[in-house]
């Protein structure tokens, strides 16, 4: 039971172990394009654009990486494309920890 376990939790952690752990200070400074619609602090003056702030950094990384290979479709996202065009996975990375690091 115990191995069934041990292999369970190492198989469901695997994907997002996948990810690159982000800077949150690296990622600050990387968001100031982001500010414009997301907020300085991620809380998006524009009613419908996203909030980032406290959102889960795994969740924000696998969106930015949908957004960069355009899977993510429908209502505003193609916005988001150019955004994310020239970022790097390192960049995804600290820019998730950064949003996540904020106060929701
Ligand atoms: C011109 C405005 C604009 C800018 C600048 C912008 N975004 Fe966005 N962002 C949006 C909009 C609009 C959406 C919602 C898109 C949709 O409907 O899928 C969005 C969605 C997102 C999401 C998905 C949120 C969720 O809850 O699923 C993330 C993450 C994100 N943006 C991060 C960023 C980052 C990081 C930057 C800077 C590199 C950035 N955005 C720059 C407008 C913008």
């Amino acid at each position: 039971m115990r191995k069934i376990l041990i292999t369970l939790t190492v198989a469901l952690a695997l994907p997002v172990s996948a990810l690159a752990s982000g800077d949150a200070a690296a990622g600050k400074a990387k968001s100031t394009v982001c500010a414009a619609c997301h907020g300085a602090n991620g809380k998006s003056p524009i009613p419908n654009y996203p909030h980032l702030a406290g959102q889960q950094a795994a969740y924000l990384e696998l969106s930015l990486k949908a957004y960069k290979n355009k899977e993510r479709t429908g209502a505003n996202a193609a916005i988001m494309y150019g955004m994310v065009a020239n970022l790097s996975d390192k960049d995804i990375a600290d820019l998730a920890a950064f949003y996540s690091s904020l106060e929701p």
